[in-house]
């Protein structure tokens, strides 16, 4: 039995909280969010509500902490920080933090002998974390390129579609529980810079630097860019790019991009993100699927869980 904290219950968290009732191997034993008296239309009995999230972190009733409140900044940067210092592992959906104290938890991860788990990340539903730490750990890796934000392939494809106006689109996006609590983070590309800078970490070695990324957004983006881009037979989308240039520097950007018809990231619809990554030994290999919403996130947070679950089983500790 693995004993959970959640920190965060918004549309994710609740989520999480729904998908771990269905597997007995979980018992989620305390909770923390900033509204109490909400209705979540969760089944909270004997589970311990705490107001200070800080506080999972020192609970002997928890094995580990699922953080989903977002932000780099305290209360959430001291939740994980103490709950590594307190050997318990944590799983994150938190592209800010890891982009901009990750070198530093993963470090603290390291000797407390517990694991840093970050699926749901970058890219939502897309299990491109594994993928490059596991699945392709024998390539070489000379680039990655993707679509990284949900709120703005959303916005692009349905300002395409429809002709409808930036702001109207968003707004839609924002309902649908796409976007960041601030959604200047989606639109100006800074959302997409966090998860570059994780997934660069990934497939060239070290840790995410942020400051090294170039980063221009979809602000700006106007109709008549949209339409004039269609004439010419061209998608607009916004694209994070990674290489090592022949210094081995690592060049990261994000930027919007006119690409043709024809390439893999254009037939990326609505909330659709995808990561075309170069391997020595593999070749291309594109992966596409939902970058944001609850269902998608949860899934990849209870897969880094059942990750700790199998792990726990293999040294014999469920
Ligand atoms: N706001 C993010 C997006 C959520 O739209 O992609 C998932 O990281």
């Amino acid at each position: 039995m693995i004993q959970v904290a959640i920190a965060g219950l918004g549309t994710v968290g609740a989520e999480v909280f729904r998908i771990l009732g269905m597997h007995p191997e979980f018992k989620i034993t305390a909770v923390s969010a900033r509204n109490k008296s909400k209705n979540r239309g969760l089944d909270m009995d004997g589970v311990v509500w705490v107001d200070n999230p800080t506080d999972l972190s020192t609970r002997s009733d928890v094995d580990v902490v699922v953080e989903l409140m977002g932000g780099e900044s305290d209360p959430t940067y001291s939740l994980v920080k103490t709950a590594l210092q307190n050997k318990k592992h944590v799983v994150t959906a938190n592209k800010s933090l890891l982009a901009h104290h990750g070198a530093e938890l993963f470090q603290l991860a390291k000797e407390n002998h517990v694991g840093l788990y970050y699926e749901a990340a970058v890219a939502g539903g897309i299990p491109i974390v594994k993928l490059l730490g596991e699945g392709l750990v024998a390539n070489k890796i000379s680039s990655i390129s993707g679509v990284l934000n949900g709120t703005c392939n959303y916005i692009l494809t349905t300002m395409e579609r429809t002709g409808r106006g930036f702001d109207d689109v968003l707004a839609e996006a924002q309902t649908l529980g796409y976007a960041e609590a601030d959604p200047t983070l989606d639109i100006d590309g800074g959302d997409t810079a966090h998860k570059l800078s994780i997934l660069s970490a990934l497939a060239f070695g070290g840790s995410p630097d942020l400051k090294s990324v170039s980063v221009t957004g979809i602000r700006n983006i106007t109709a008549n860019d949209i339409a004039d881009a269609t004439q010419n037979g061209q998608v607009i989308k916004l694209l994070a790019t990674a290489h090592k240039d022949n210094d081995g520097r690592i060049v990261q950007n994000v930027a919007p991009c006119r690409l043709p018809t024809t390439s893999p990231f254009s037939q990326l619809d609505g909330v659709l993100n995808g990561v075309l990554i170069e391997g020595d030994l593999v070749g291309q290999i594109f992966i596409s699927g939902r970058g944001a919403g609850a269902q998608p996130t949860a899934s990849a947070v209870v897969a880094d869980l059942m990750d700790i679950a199998l792990f726990r089983e293999r040294v014999g500790l469920l």
